[in-house]
């Protein structure tokens, strides 16, 4: 494996190597177990044999184990899945797919009954069915049929965009190619692909025996199956796929999920044959109890169970909110549990410059998964369970949840141990770290000056959910700006002048330098919503991004805007205000933000590079009679509740606010409605009755 071909390690024994040589070592075996994992799974042109490739896997290791402390966080062995392939053509999903909110006890789905409830208007006595299904722990794939035909196979990616593996959908046995007659002329049926734990074992044997790569847990196995460029390959591991639910349909073909699943079954998929239809909320934990007793008996991994409620027309009534359906639920199981001991407290500082300790520890398994950091919040979190160097703890994994530590276990604490002092300078650029009144978290006053703060930034700005630039992740990000080939957003958009310095790297190949370079190129187009959330402004995230972007249509506008409402007296003020879910500490914030020069230079630097699409409106909202309109609801609405009337609204292109001023074009008012109404008048604002909106809506 040291011959000229393979990548520049040393071959000195593990045993002879200092420190400082072992945290060379670690870093270049990362940057080559990276570049090796990329072409292999990503180009399908791998440059090592699998024994070359284990050889690095194992050297990493037995360092790791040797120096514990150093393992980096970017540390092969606890990268899991394939970063983002580059070999797949992109699938838009007609209809979003989802992802699940999360209940972690009995209370939190009652409560989530309760809001059905609400929502719905729906009165006390009256039954609302739920569906309880398992969790499975796999990966969610929607598949398209067309007249009965399989024509596509996609992955969830981003969940509006993912990616197109027909072919290797195509190898699964619990996937019909084609479906009976009488099915609906487009059917998208959504559902999981998994691997069994059983045959899990066994492919990681034969893989072994192979040499080849070793999967850590059922789901990575099945991930790394599945995304493989040769369907041959993904034909040759046992995949499996239950089907739950679905995404375009050309028309109604039930009205219960249960008689959906029924129809699933009919149509020659296989459903979960543990999902229950349950009649109320205490049948549904039932189900849950008696699910997570037989858990560990069943032959595939699951996390928790879902519940969605069986109707459908609720269903479509309750929507969607942040990306996850107001119908359903995930209920998790309890997190499992390990011992082991807490090595170190590192302090990493944030794109806002909040200081967040980490907490490396020795590594221990936990539900399948090895772990080395957990986190630990914040300084009082520290002091509260008075967490120290050296101390035995008790950590807990959940889900994809970041381990964190639940306790410590003061028994065996070594003697002599410190309590642990919070610094309160950057650990970065040495500025003050201060902590206002009332908050928990101390930040970095360094802004602007502190790299790291800069840094982070920068991955934000590149990350999925902003500007989504393949093959720029974090370690680029990160040696590219010690490198002083980036500074600030803008420059990302000019990395191709230094197309022959990225080319001259160590390890760095020709093709995956123009690659990079072409992915930058494509993403010069960017909706307005991605836009604002990439800049990462303090507590706007991408739900609040996507306010703004509706709101104020165009980057102008929303500059003009932000600066106008610096002044709280303002008409400008008081219409940002007015956006519903906007308060005034975002407020603060956003306002912060655009007065600040230098965000104002980065902005006219992008702008430059840019350019930057108007949000889209839903479609149906365009010519709908409420498009544009801002309305205000007021008093006790009779057929729907108060959130399902704004979510309707909203839908149709309107905006809701939360007080009436001259900008508001209705005032819809139910029965008991109190000064709203009365200012309504006062302003000649026009005032609905819940007849007339619900007439005005669907006429
Ligand atoms: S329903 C609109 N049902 O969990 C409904 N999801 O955390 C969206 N999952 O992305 C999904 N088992 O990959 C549903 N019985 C089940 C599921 C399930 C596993 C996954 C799915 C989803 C994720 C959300």
């Amino acid at each position: 494996m040291n011959d000229a071909a393979s990548p520049p390690v040393s071959a000195k024994p593990v045993k002879d190597l200092s420190r400082a040589e072992a945290e060379t070592e670690l870093a270049r075996l990362a940057d080559a177990i990276a570049e090796a994992d990329r072409l292999y799974h990503l180009e399908d042109a791998p440059e090592l044999t699998d024994a070359e490739y284990d050889g690095l896997r194992r050297r990493n290791q037995a360092i790791e184990e040797r120096f514990p402390g150093l393992k980096r966080t970017d540390s092969p062995s606890e990268r899991v899945a394939p970063g983002p392939a580059e070999g797949f053509a992109k699938v838009r999903h007609v209809r979003p797919m989802l992802s699940l909110a999360n209940a972690f006890d009995s209370e939190d789905v009652r409560e989530f009954e309760r809001r059905v409830r609400r929502f719905l208007n729906l009165r006390d006595d009256e039954p609302v069915a739920l569906m309880a299904e398992p969790k499975i722990d796999g990966l969610s794939a929607s598949l398209r049929y067309e007249n009965g035909r399989l024509v596509q196979g996609a992955t969830r990616g981003d969940g509006t965009e993912g990616e197109n593996i027909t072919r290797n959908l195509e190898t699964l046995n619990d996937i019909p190619r084609n479906l009976p007659a009488g099915v609906p002329s487009v059917l998208e049926v959504r559902g999981e692909v998994y691997m069994t734990k059983e045959d899990f074992v066994a492919l990681n044997e034969r893989q072994a025996e192979a040499g080849a790569k070793i999967f850590a847990n059922p789901r990575n196995a099945a991930a790394g199956s599945l995304r493989q460029l040769d369907p041959e390959i993904t034909r040759s591991r046992p995949l499996r796929f239950f089907a739950y639910s679905w995404g375009e349909i050309s028309e109604d073909f039930a009205d219960s999920h249960h008689t959906f699943l029924g129809k699933l079954e009919s149509w020659g998929f296989t459903t979960n044959p543990l999902s229950k239809l349950c009649g109320t909320v205490d049948e549904a934990l039932a189900v849950y109890a008696d699910i997570g007793e037989r858990r560990h008996d069943l032959s595939y991994d699951i996390d928790g169970v879902v519940y969605k409620v069986d109707r459908i027309d609720w269903q479509q009534r309750l929507g969607m909110v942040s990306r996850a359906p107001r119908w359903a639920i995930a209920h998790k199981f309890k997190a499992e549990q390990a011992e082991t001991v807490l090595r170190e407290i590192d302090i990493q500082v944030g794109r806002t410059g909040a200081l967040t300790p980490v907490a490396r520890l020795e590594p221990v398994k936990v539900g399948g998964v090895t772990v080395t950091n957990a986190t630990l919040h914040n300084e009082d979190e520290i002091r509260r369970k008075d967490i120290r160097v050296g101390d035995t703890v008790v950590i807990q994994r959940a889900g994809d949840v970041i381990p964190q530590v639940v306790r410590v276990i003061v028994e065996k604490r070594p003697a002599g141990s410190q309590e642990y002092a919070f610094p309160e300078h950057c650990p970065r650029c040495g500025s003050e770290a201060r902590r206002p009144e009332g908050e928990a978290i101390r930040r970095c006053t360094g802004g602007l000056v502190c790299p790291a703060q800069a840094v982070e930034r920068l991955k934000h700005f590149v990350s999925r959910d902003a500007f989504d630039i393949e093959g720029l992740g974090a370690k680029q990000i990160e040696t590219y700006y010690n490198d002083g080939l980036i500074d600030r957003p803008g420059s990302v958009f000019r990395l191709k002048q230094h197309r022959r310095t990225l080319i001259g790297r160590e390890g760095t190949k020709i093709v995956s330098t123009d690659k990079l370079l072409a992915a930058i190129e494509g993403r010069r187009t960017i909706g307005l919503d991605r836009f604002i959330f990439a800049l990462g402004i303090r507590q706007v995230g991408q739900a609040t991004a996507r306010l703004l972007a509706t709101h104020y249509g165009t980057l102008d506008a929303l500059r003009q805007a932000m600066a106008a409402a610096a002044d709280p007296e303002s008409e400008a003020y008081a219409d940002l205000i007015n956006i519903d879910q906007i308060g005034s500490a975002v407020a603060k914030d956003l306002i912060d933000f655009f007065a600040e020069p230098h965000n104002g230079e980065v902005l006219d630097d992008l702008d430059n590079e840019l350019s930057i699409e108007a949000f889209e409106a839903p479609t149906l909202a365009a010519d709908s009679p409420v498009a544009g309109k801002t309305v205000v609801f007021t008093g006790t609405l009779q057929t729907m509740g108060r959130s399902e009337a704004k979510a309707r609204a909203e839908s149709l292109g309107a905006k809701v606010a939360g007080s009436v001023s001259k900008k508001t074009d209705y005032v819809v008012v139910g029965a008991d409605a109190g000064s709203k109404a009365a200012k309504a008048e006062a302003l000649g604002v026009r005032i609905l009755s819940e007849e007339d909106w619900v007439a005005l809506i669907d006429g």
